[in-house]
């Protein structure tokens, strides 16, 4: 094993990832940021400096599990004070599993304003994936904002609660194509504010050669949009999901949450004399923004257009094909690692969408959650009581009473910092159940993400969960481990994993916005076996002083 050391400065730069100019926090100069290429077994350390001048920072590995080292997972108010500004942060962690991972900014809303990229885990030498492919690339998706992250999250923090809308692009690889001739009020004075020919929202080009098996890592990173993935022309066989092996499948178009990694195979072996379309399009909300990329056949041109139109994605509101993707993932026979057949403990968690004191919230169980001035692991870990609040949050709502189909008017959900106490190596089910929003017929789909853990994904279904009937559903016998997972409109996911990595973990939807807006839980286990907090978290909140210099 080795170490892989980074040095990233962060800050904002002028760029025109789809053609408009906008300010794009950078890593190094780039958006997407560079890529981390380890093996299993390595160590990472990444010194990231703050150079956002008026702006704090924190940065989040996705997927990463972090044990040993919680106070490194990089999540801003649960996990550590964040970085500020001119500040050095040193995070320091392994990569215990070969995978497909992220990273990406873990402060607000500050994702969207650019600031991710992708973590590739290869196997030790010597060791072999149990499928085979020639070459091996990143795509990476992402849904993309003209306004700035500070005017789309104060909209959704105000009395007067203004949605951030549909996304201006889509973009693959960090490349986007925005329809300049659509701007209401073009600036005479900057040219560049969107200007089409500018080589930086050129489409991204994958090329290949023919003949050949590639296998495409696909990550999704959007702010909002769930995404419909496909490449004209050419089948996909889904290999990999979060890190962990899928029994294959073959999909015409890969349906992809915000947080989900997905590892597919292609084959070249289409008519080698064009190109064909990359495409994502929108699917769980109305808006028809497509996002393009080229596949190119070498040695074409790859400024070639292929030669038939765009390919259309699935309707944007048919639950059924997503719901049949999600239930054929399976973890690859002989490879899954069996979960505990039973569980100790049962979260059933309503999603849904309240007024709380004339402020619009997303809430699990009527409670928003509202994050304290100090991390939740420093409060835990140093017994600081009176830092948030003692009482958590409840294990279910009124199953009976509920209906998940209309929208309430009433609301007594509140907003809290409760957080849900587990005890150590306990096996903990979550159950996540939609409903309707505060928009009549309307349930939105939110992708869940667990931080410093993989959970099995026991079953998806549609309509309210019986918590008699449902778990003798269960798939206990080849369940796929995720740590991302989707629950569709006026469904529910059931999960479960063991409360095994001391630390303080966020559980979240993936919706930069929903998270935003209270759409999340935090989960602490195992406290009083947390070593001692690096100096280097400290700082902010009651923790002032705490940090010795
Ligand atoms: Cu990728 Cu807490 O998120
Ligand atoms: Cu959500």
């Amino acid at each position: 094993a080795r170490i892989r050391h980074y040095k990233w400065e962060a800050k904002y730069e002028y760029k025109s990832p789809d053609c408009f100019k906008k300010l794009v926090i950078t890593i190094n100069g780039r958006s997407p940021g560079p890529t981390i290429l380890a093996q299993q077994g390595d160590t990472i350390i990444v010194e990231l400096k703050n150079s956002l001048i008026t702006e704090n920072v924190a940065i989040h590995w996705h997927g990463i599990r972090q044990i040993g080292s919680p106070w490194f997972d990089g999540t801003e108010g649960v996990t550590q004070c964040p970085i500020q500004p001119g500040e050095t942060f040193k995070y320091q962690f392994m990569v215990d599993r070969p995978g497909t991972y992220l990273y990406h900014a873990h402060y607000g809303m500050q994702r969207d304003a650019g600031l991710y990229g992708s973590i590739r885990v290869a196997l030790p030498d010597g060791q072999l994936e149990p499928f085979a492919y020639d070459y091996d690339r990143s795509i990476l998706l992402n849904d993309w904002y003209h306004k700035s992250t500070h005017e789309l999250s104060t909209g959704l923090s105000s009395k007067n609660f203004t949605w951030v809308g549909e996304p201006q692009s889509l973009l693959i690889q960090g490349k986007g194509k925005f329809n300049c001739s659509s701007l209401s009020s073009p600036s005479p004075s900057d040219p560049d504010l969107c200007n089409p020919s500018n080589p930086e929202c050129s489409p991204y080009l994958l090329t290949v050669i023919p003949g050949k098996t590639y296998r495409l890592r696909v990550s999704s990173l959007t702010s909002l949009s769930a995404l419909s993935f496909q490449i004209e022309g050419h089948n996909m066989t889904v290999v990999e999901a979060d890190g962990h092996y899928v029994e294959p499948f073959v999909v015409k178009n890969l349906f992809i949450y915000s947080g989900e990694t997905y590892s597919v195979l292609i084959k070249t072996d289409q008519n080698p004399t064009r190109n064909y379309w990359i495409q994502t399009s929108i699917v769980s909300r109305p808006s028809n923004t497509t996002g393009v990329a080229i596949l190119n056949y070498y040695p074409n041109h790859p400024k070639r257009t292929p030669p038939t139109p765009q390919p259309q994605g699935p309707k944007w509101d048919d639950v059924d094909p997503r719901l049949a993707q999600s239930l054929s993932i399976k973890a690859r026979k002989g490879l899954g690692r069996a979960p505990p057949q039973t569980s100790d403990r049962v979260i059933v968690m309503l999603n849904t969408q309240n007024t709380v004191d004339g402020f619009r919230r997303w809430s699990i169980n009527n409670v928003s959650l509202n994050h304290p001035k100090t991390p939740y692991l420093i409060s835990l870990k140093h017994n600081l009581t009176d830092q948030f609040d003692q009482n958590p949050p409840p294990d279910g709502y009124d199953f009976a009473k509920y209906d998940i189909y209309v929208k309430h008017n009433y609301s007594n959900a509140t907003t809290s910092s409760g957080i849900y106490r587990l005890k150590f190596n306990t096996t903990v089910d979550i159950i996540l159940q939609n409903a309707n929003t505060m928009n009549p017929h309307n349930s939105e789909t939110h992708p869940w993400h667990l931080h410093g853990h993989d959970f099995w994904v026991l079953g998806y279904g549609l309509g309210k969960f019986d918590i008699y009937k449902d778990p003798k559903k269960y798939n206990l016998a080849d369940p796929i481990e995720k740590n991302t997972v989707p629950v569709h409109p006026y469904g529910w996911t059931a999960l479960r994993f063991v409360a095994d990595n001391p630390g303080a973990w966020a559980f979240h939807c993936h919706i930069e916005s929903h998270f935003y807006m209270g759409m999340g839980v935090v989960f602490e286990e195992g406290i009083e076996r947390v070593g001692r907090l690096p100096s280097s978290i400290l700082g902010c909140g009651a923790s002032k002083g705490l940090r010795v210099p």
